[in-house]
């Protein structure tokens, strides 16, 4: 079965043809970064007219690149949510409306199962259970993973998403838009020790997170060091790098000392990073070297695959396609979608 997929939930464009056989086939993928950069964050009217400019084109491009014709497709895969309505709404009118011209099946994704089975576009795909640690822009959990469909919430955060966190404090920098990866290489000029930020809920039980009380810790650290004797108010940029090391190193220990708790509480020893704060180097490296000592597993998709793209909506699409799912002849997605109302297959 040859599904094409569509991602259109917030910032990116994104196309891809699943395989049931052979895997991934094309993939292409169209970034509005420097659309919205000049606002300093996702403007959502100018996101659904670009995604409306770029679905059709890239559409073609696509199947082009897999050598493959409209009339060859089985089925159709749209992300139907979580994320912004109106960017949502784009893909999925394209996608229903394009089953619907070739009589095929239509499927509606899951944004956030796509990023969570990304993993298994890899060559190395983990096998079910395994503790998955989710880490976007919208969303940060950790959930037990027993099947496809089967997601045991087991903590999430409690106020920002670990990527929201890192775009509002690259923000507070002066780092501009997408604030994650700026932030990320920022921090890599910086001088270790020189800060330090708390690790926000690591004396309370559970596996929940609160990371906007980190935005904070860096605001006032930020105003305590133009104040210094010598800074003009100015912050040098050694003083960015500096606070930058200190706040990636205070998410990433955060996330690391809650996954090996969740790993322990499900005696489990697998452990899959996906969403976009999944291509952060420290957090890669530093997961890696827990579970060495652990003795286990760790997965995560390349880089392209953690941040939005259409291939993991054409994965899960065509597992839902070949499992029977279906959506019937109507348009329709949402801006909030709970997981764990997603249907086991
Ligand atoms: O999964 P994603 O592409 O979109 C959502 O579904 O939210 O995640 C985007 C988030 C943004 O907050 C971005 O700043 C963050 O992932 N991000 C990173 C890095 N690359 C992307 N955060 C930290 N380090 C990175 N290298
Ligand atoms: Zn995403």
């Amino acid at each position: 079965m040859i599904v094409l997929g569509i991602e259109s939930s917030c910032d990116e464009t994104g196309i891809a043809l699943f395989d049931s056989e052979k895997g991934l086939l094309a993939h292409t993928l169209h970034s509005q970064v420097e659309l919205h950069a000049e606002y300093g964050g996702v403007v959502p009217e100018l996101a659904s007219r670009d995604h409306i400019r770029y679905l059709v084109p890239l559409l073609e491009q696509t199947l082009a690149q897999a050598g493959i014709e409209k009339s060859a497709l089985d089925g159709i895969a749209y992300t139907a949510g979580p994320g912004l309505i109106g960017a949502l709404m784009s893909g999925a009118s394209v996608g229903r409306s394009l089953a619907w011209a070739l009589g095929i099946p239509a499927v509606e994704v899951h944004h956030m199962e796509g990023h969570l089975l990304a993993p298994m576009l890899e060559e190395n795909p983990p096998n079910f259970p395994f503790v998955a640690l989710l880490v976007s822009g919208g969303h940060t959990l950790l959930a037990y993973v027993k099947g496809i469909g089967q997601y045991e919430l087991l903590g999430q955060s409690l106020d920002d998403a670990a990527g929201e966190a890192f775009d509002k404090t690259a923000k507070l920098l002066g780092l501009g838009y997408p604030g994650g990866p700026a932030l990320a290489a920022m921090a890599e000029k910086g001088r270790a020790g020189i800060y330090k930020f708390p690790r926000p809920m690591i004396d309370r039980p559970g596996v929940d997170f609160s990371f906007s009380g980190l935005k904070t810790f860096a605001l006032n650290t930020m105003q305590k060091a133009a104040h210094q004797d010598g800074s003009d108010g100015e912050l040098s940029e050694q003083v960015k790098a500096d606070i930058s090391l200190a706040f990636e190193e205070a998410v990433v220990d955060t996330l690391k000392i809650k996954c090996r708790r969740a790993l322990q509480q499900q005696q489990c020893n697998k452990l899959v990073i996906a969403g976009g704060v999944g291509a952060n180097k420290r957090l890669r490296a530093e997961l890696a070297d827990m579970i060495k000592q652990m003795g286990g597993e760790l997965h995560y998709p390349r880089v392209e695959f953690c941040t939005d793209n259409g291939a993991m909506i054409a994965q899960v699409g065509c597992f839902r396609l070949v499992a029977g799912e279906t959506q019937a002849l109507e348009i329709d997605a949402r801006a909030r979608w709970s997981m764990q109302d997603l249907k086991a297959i």
